[in-house]
């Protein structure tokens, strides 16, 4: 396992160019005789495990893409692709997900039901979970776990809470269109500068003035453009930034806001104000039953339970409960550095027991689900 973790740690690939990533894994799978379903992916797969008695369609995802960042590190295994880098532990995650495939086919016979390996492509991206979900190869499925390394939780920690567990994720661009004249002669022109400072800090009252004091979001800006000289009011500026969320109806209510804000503007300063607004994954909003499932097979593997506060970060995992009830853990991966950073490593001794773990939950849910129908 810590092999094939190297390996993909060497020869990380970005978010739908998963090719080498797949017919590696591929072929780790066909090694251990494990089953890859014939599916409509052009990259990531799916295995599967039959046990030897009868029960529920359980699955495990794990999710295989990595990031457009130069590693920084000194490791015999640092990425051999330039500018491409496993900085979010995906690497970590695949393995761990084919240890538990491995673990499971060793265990076929005390297995009810059927267990399907998920190795998403796409994750960074949130294109993955919605292509797995048009494959079918949730149809039928019962219960998800999925996982994802946390490098704030020491090695031997699950993290888990039911209810909201990651943020919903959206991306908006603004384009404010003034009219450019001499920085001399501001009142021939319409300054978009002026407008955008506005918005910048009108945006801030979204989150303080419009969700109550229990709610969390972040509203953050991060991208502002416009001029090129100092003597020239320009034409436009261009912001972009992103809004987290961690309900379906904050989220609403946020987007609304935003439209509300920008109109007004528009209309106070006579400009053109115009929205882009791109959703991404909602809130992963964990089962109640299987959230508390997942922390006691913590418990039974040997591991600490801990229940941990809902995280700003996007996963599009979240897609999945559209359809299936799920299970997101976090699983301690020891820091220092924290996800997406290019220092950002994974402390190997995190990966047996998360293996292990995924095997046992896999395991459990199927006996469990198996005799509550019987
Ligand atoms: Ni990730």
């Amino acid at each position: 396992m810590l092999a094939v973790r190297h390996h993909l740690h060497r020869f990380p690939e970005l978010s739908n160019q998963e090719f080498a990533t797949t017919a590696y894994l591929r072929k780790q799978l066909a090694d251990h005789a494990i089953h890859v379903m014939d599916l409509p992916l052009a990259t990531g797969l799916v295995a599967e495990v039959r046990g030897e008695q009868p029960g529920p369609l359980v699955i495990l995802r794990s999710d295989i893409d990595a990031l457009p960042i130069e590693e920084q590190s000194d490791e015999a295994f640092r990425s051999q692709n330039p500018g491409v880098m496993h900085a979010c532990g995906h690497d970590f995650h695949a393995s761990a997900a084919l240890g538990a495939a491995i673990l499971l086919q060793q265990q076929r016979s005390r297995l009810a039901g059927c267990v399907r390996i998920l190795f998403q492509p796409a994750e960074e991206i949130g294109q993955g979970a919605p292509a797995i979900l048009a494959s079918g190869a949730l149809n039928d499925a019962s219960v998800i776990f999925g996982l994802h390394n946390d490098p704030g939780l020491p090695v031997g920690v699950v993290g888990c809470k039911a209810g909201a567990l990651t943020a919903g994720v959206d991306r908006f661009a603004i384009r404010i269109k003034g009219t450019g004249t001499h920085a001399a002669r501001p009142h021939e022109g319409n300054d978009p500068i002026v407008i955008a400072g506005q918005l910048i800090t009108a945006l801030q009252t979204l989150i303080a003035r419009n969700l109550p004091s229990d709610q969390n979001a972040v509203v953050s800006v991060t991208q502002v453009h416009s001029g090129t000289t100092w003597n020239v009011i320009p034409e436009e500026a261009w912001l972009e930034g992103t809004i987290r969320t961690f309900s379906d109806e904050s989220r609403t209510l946020l987007e609304r806001r935003l439209r509300q804000l920008l109109h007004g503007l528009g209309v106070s300063f006579n400009a053109d104000i115009a929205l882009e607004w791109l959703p991404g994954p909602p809130s992963v909003c964990n089962d109640e039953r299987w959230a508390a499932f997942a922390l006691e097979q913590a418990t039974l593997c040997g591991l600490e339970a801990r229940v941990v506060e809902a995280s700003p970060i996007g996963e599009d995992f979240a897609f999945y409960q559209q359809r299936v009830p799920v299970a997101f853990v976090m699983v301690g991966s020891g820091g220092p550095w924290p996800l997406h950073h290019p220092q950002f490593r994974v402390d190997d001794a995190a990966l047996f027991p998360a293996a292990r773990y995924l095997a046992a939950l896999a395991l459990a849910a199927g006996q469990q689900l198996a005799a509550s129908v019987g």
